[in-house]
């Protein structure tokens, strides 16, 4: 039986457009080699920031370009957070961030995520307890649930920050691409100043550029554009250069749009095989909107379904990395994005029978 892998969530080869990237970077080097080769400015290749302030509706100043939004945000930590200091997730939230933070020595807590974010309630009683730091959050198509943060929330969160002067780290590795629903604007627009967002081109052209780009506060931009020149010198100014004539390109829209379609065909396909396998066993999940990730939470089984998966062809990463507490979870994260349709057919399929076998 050839296993199939549920363990991660990144987009498979057909979906990363080979021959835009190859054209893109022969006419960088063609066109713009004194810029694409040397090393460059800390704040990234400036045709590409151009493009990402137009599409984040900002001013170019604000924009870092770096090597990957993962590497930006470990930088970010790196530079901004000190031993001791509280930070707020969600639970469950994307499992390298709780790793970086961790390993910064940072307290982490955790507050559950309901199907529209976090409570900001409860956000506010945290804050009475503990002098916060920082929130990191995923408020679009959140990694590993699926879930966004709802307007009125997102409004809530920046207002706290805004009274109790922490800093928002928000992920947007996702936020371009929603298959329905009405776009919500990011926290970034309600806490200009407390916010720092993130962007990422892994899952809009293809990892391996390693590139991803965070909108940052005035105030705070060129502090950590120094910091960052002290620790890499130059972001990867080739990248960026093959980047930016990829996203100015006439074929970046329609591979956008062919992006969109192909990743909604297999989120409704998921969630027809879930409603069909899954929701007569106890298994309960959210309805995202976009992203690559549906989080299910499985009722009690007598071992977690992570021990048993490979009995059934399967490979699922441990759910409880995702959470910020150490309790058992029974989570799922299921990358659809990651699959092909008879991936998501069979892997459900062999999901559920593992499931029900297990059930305590
Ligand atoms: C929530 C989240 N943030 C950041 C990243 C990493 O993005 P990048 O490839 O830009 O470093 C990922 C990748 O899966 C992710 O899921």
């Amino acid at each position: 039986m050839t296993i199939i892998s549920l363990a991660r969530g990144v987009p498979i080869h057909a979906m990363m457009p080979v021959d835009l990237l190859a054209r893109s970077s022969q006419l960088a080097l063609e066109e713009n080699s004194q810029a694409a080769l040397p090393y460059g400015s800390v704040y990234g290749y400036e045709p590409l920031r151009q493009w990402l302030a137009q599409h984040n509706d900002c001013a170019a100043d604000r924009i870092i370009i770096g090597n990957g939004s993962m590497n930006l945000i470990a930088n970010w930590a790196q530079h901004y957070i000190h031993p001791g200091d509280y930070v707020l997730v969600e639970s469950p939230t994307y499992d390298r961030a709780l790793t970086i933070l961790r390993s910064l020595g940072a307290q982490v807590i955790g507050l559950e995520q309901h199907s529209d974010g976090i409570d900001p309630d409860e956000l506010a009683a945290y804050i009475k307890q503990y002098r916060i730091k920082m929130a990191y959050l995923i408020p679009d198509f959140n990694n590993p649930s699926g879930v966004s943060t709802s307007d009125e929330k997102r409004r809530a969160i920046a207002q706290l920050a805004q009274q109790h002067d922490f800093m928002i780290v928000e992920d947007g590795a996702y936020s371009s691409l929603r298959y329905v629903g009405e776009r919500i604007p990011p926290i970034r627009h309600y806490a200009p100043e407390h916010t720092v967002s993130t962007g990422s081109f892994s899952k809009l052209l293809a990892p391996g550029l390693r590139t991803g780009w965070m909108v940052m506060p005035e105030n705070r931009t060129q502090e950590f554009a120094t910091f960052l020149l002290n620790t890499y010198i130059s972001p990867n100014q080739f990248a960026q250069a093959t980047i930016a004539k990829a996203v100015t390109s006439d074929e970046f829209g329609p591979h956008l749009a062919y992006l969109h379609k192909t990743y909604l065909h297999l989120l409704n396909l998921t969630q027809a095989a879930l409603t069909d396998q899954l929701a007569p066993l106890g298994v309960t999940w959210t309805q995202p909107e976009g992203g690559f990730f549906i989080g299910l939470h499985l009722p009690p089984t007598k071992k977690p379904i992570w021990d048993v998966a490979s009995d059934y062809g399967l490979q699922l990463v441990n759910g409880d990395a995702f959470f910020a507490l150490p309790k058992p979870t029974n989570f799922v994260r299921l990358p659809f994005c990651s699959l092909t349709e008879n991936e998501v057919n069979e892997g459900v399929e062999r999901l559920a029978r593992a499931v029900a076998d297990t059930l305590a």
